[in-house]
């Protein structure tokens, strides 16, 4: 009960989101006007870095045939964008360093109406200039970011200049080490986005707490905010659910936010089964956007995650943002419906994205498709833990994916970190991590994957790390069967031990394979290896009461570095189900029975 307790209280004492955090996030629901900046950009690749010395970012205006201008943009080679730049040009295949994309475009100014220009994401830091005037620049691969360009953008042509430079750094998020290639890139889309002068910033809006799924509910609360910029205090907002007849006005504060909470007649509360969204509309002066929301709860009661106050199982799979068939960075919504429906076959009502934010349709489509999801940062493995500009990263990166997503009901765990190292700089990084997680938002579960865990006796296996006392939910990554010194068949005899009361999630276990190599179940990547480790693993968690859910490494074959076996892996990691063609594994075929088993178990 006393997690339950402490979800409650803590929602009283929430600052909001723009109290925490400098640079608020613009949200972008669909219904906003958009200009697409997407489509064929010129491009310079640059590892020695001349772009700023030579002023790239400045149209050539060569004033003479005699002036030295020794880049020319326009007959320079194209890429597309989105997209990284790794998969679209063999010679980039392993190219890290800065790179220059540049493009015009015709833009008719309008009065009263403020100009945003914004990136989806661009790995890992980039620097952004419009017509020569530099906007600024980002630092993380996975999180959109914006600029006000209403006094940089001119009447007519245009020309933006953006150094994306993909260099791993010892200091990063994530660091110099990772298993997933380092696609690098504008790998997500580019778009100027129109807004009359007072407009809406963002917003939150979802079920108050305390509303559940199985109690007599009468009626349900919704609760939440809308952040103005541009208005006075007092300025009025609107917000309704016109399929429930709820509406309200409330007045922005000096900080331009609103505040809220209103009933709503009995909602269809999201579930993977029932997705229901709900059409959500804001007003405020001459603005208005509309969203599709779920209405859901999500808290733990001991070993339990309840979803709506009934207990769920979550029946999951890892996932990489891998672009099936083609590799690389998945970006568009065919990419990700694909993914996502692969993840329906196997049975799934539940995906961890791993190892940092996936594009905004992906949490959109699980919305809309009934998937659970546990969104994870990229603090990945060993980091600079005692440095604050890390910190002050992993925090940035971990507010703007929570501005993005807050709204998406299908979005139940925010993940901290995976497989880092215990110490206690890394407690303490991940302790203020979290907290700060739940500053932003309580209505979602705090996790973190972990694989520290030993072996106490022969047979028992135990995860102790200090981190679960900050975590909600506890995730488990073990290999057995594939790294270590147990063999699959060891699975039989072993039993988990927990050093906390909390619902436990295997979030990594697998083996790889090559899709078609077949031998016996003791041969190193054949379908049958991976198929034997599925069987056995399956029956031990099964054994573990503490489990609320699974998700097994993974769902689709992926690019690493670190995987160069030639003929098998050839810079592929094969733990995929599925391979990067699309191709069914037997191991698919033995999680799907598990799981089809488990969900006709309710
Ligand atoms: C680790 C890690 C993954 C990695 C996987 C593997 O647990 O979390 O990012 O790809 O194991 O070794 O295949």
């Amino acid at each position: 009960m006393r997690q339950l307790l402490r979800g409650v209280l803590l929602f009283f004492a929430i600052p909001s989101l723009a109290q925490t955090h400098s640079v608020p996030l613009l949200a972008d629901p669909p219904s906003r006007t958009t200009i697409s900046l997407d489509g064929t950009w010129n491009t310079i690749v640059d590892p020695y870095e001349s772009g700023i010395p030579s002023r790239y970012f400045e149209p050539p205006k060569p004033k003479s045939k005699s002036e030295l201008v020794e880049f020319d943009f326009d007959h320079s080679p194209k890429l597309r964008v989105p997209g990284d730049w790794n998969t679209q040009r063999e010679s980039l295949l392993f190219y890290e360093g800065p790179f220059w994309y540049q493009r015009k475009f015709s833009y008719q100014k309008r009065p009263h109406i403020r100009v945003f220009l914004y990136l989806g994401a661009a790995n890992y830091r980039s620097r952004v200039w419009l017509n020569g005037i530099k906007l600024g620049e980002h630092v993380g691969g996975y999180t959109p970011f914006d600029f006000e360009v209403t006094n940089e953008i001119g009447e007519g042509e245009n020309s933006l200049a953006i150094e994306v430079d993909n260099t791993r750094h010892e200091d990063g998020v994530p660091s110099t080490h990772t298993d997933w290639w380092n696609y690098g890139g504008l790998t997500r889309g580019v778009k100027l986005i129109e807004v009359p002068e007072t407009f809406i910033e963002n917003y939150a809006v979802h079920l108050a707490p305390g509303s559940c799924g199985n109690c007599e509910r009468k009626l349900d609360e919704v609760e939440g905010w809308v952040q103005l910029k541009g208005a006075t205090q007092g300025e009025s907002v609107t917000i309704g659910i016109p399929d429930a007849q709820a509406k309200q006005t409330a007045a922005v504060d000096a900080s331009g936010r609103a505040v809220f909470k209103f009933a709503a007649r009995m909602l269809q509360l999201w579930t993977a089964e029932n997705p229901k969204l709900y059409r959500v509309t804001i007003s405020a002066g001459n603005d208005s956007i509309a969203d599709e929301i779920g209405f859901r709860t999500i808290e733990t009661h001991g070993t339990q995650i309840l979803l709506n106050g009934k207990p769920v199982f979550l029946r999951g799979i890892s996932m990489h943002e891998e672009a099936p068939f083609r590799s690389g960075r998945a970006f568009s919504e065919e990419d990700d419906r694909t993914l996502l429906t692969w993840a329906k076959e196997l049975g799934c009502n539940f995906v961890r994205l791993a190892h940092y934010p996936h594009n905004e349709d992906m949490l959109r489509l699980a919305d809309h498709m009934g998937l659970l999801v546990w969104e994870e940062v990229p603090v990945y493995w060993e980091m600079q833990y005692q440095d604050p500009a890390t910190l002050e990263n992993a925090k940035a990166q971990l507010h703007d994916v929570i501005a993005r997503d807050q709204n998406r009901a299908a979005i139940i765990l925010w993940s901290v970190s995976n497989e880092t190292p215990i110490g206690p700089a890394r407690n303490a990084f991940l302790k203020t991590l979290a907290e700060y997680a739940r500053s932003l938002d309580s209505t979602r579960l705090i996790t973190s994957a972990s694989d520290k865990w030993h072996f106490k006796d022969p047979q028992t296996a135990e995860l102790n790390d200090p981190l679960g006392e900050f975590l909600d939910v506890i995730g488990l990554n073990e290999y057995i069967g594939w790294y270590g010194d147990r063999k699959s068949e060891d699975a039989d005899h072993i039993q988990w031990a927990f050093a906390y009361n909390k619902p436990v999630i295997v979030s990594e276990f697998g083996a790889d394979a090559l899709y078609n190599l077949h031998a016996d179940a003791q041969t190193r990547f054949t379908e049958e290896y991976q198929a034997n480790l599925y069987q056995h693993q399956l029956g031990m968690l099964s054994r573990i009461p503490a489990l609320a859910g699974m998700s097994p490494w993974i769902l689709m074959d992926f690019r690493s570095p670190r995987r160069p076996l030639p003929g098998i892996q050839d810079y592929f990691n094969r733990k995929g189900l599925i391979s990067d063609r699309g191709q069914r594994k037997q191991a698919f075929y033995l999680l799907q029975k598990f799981y089809r088993d488990k969900a006709a178990q309710k």
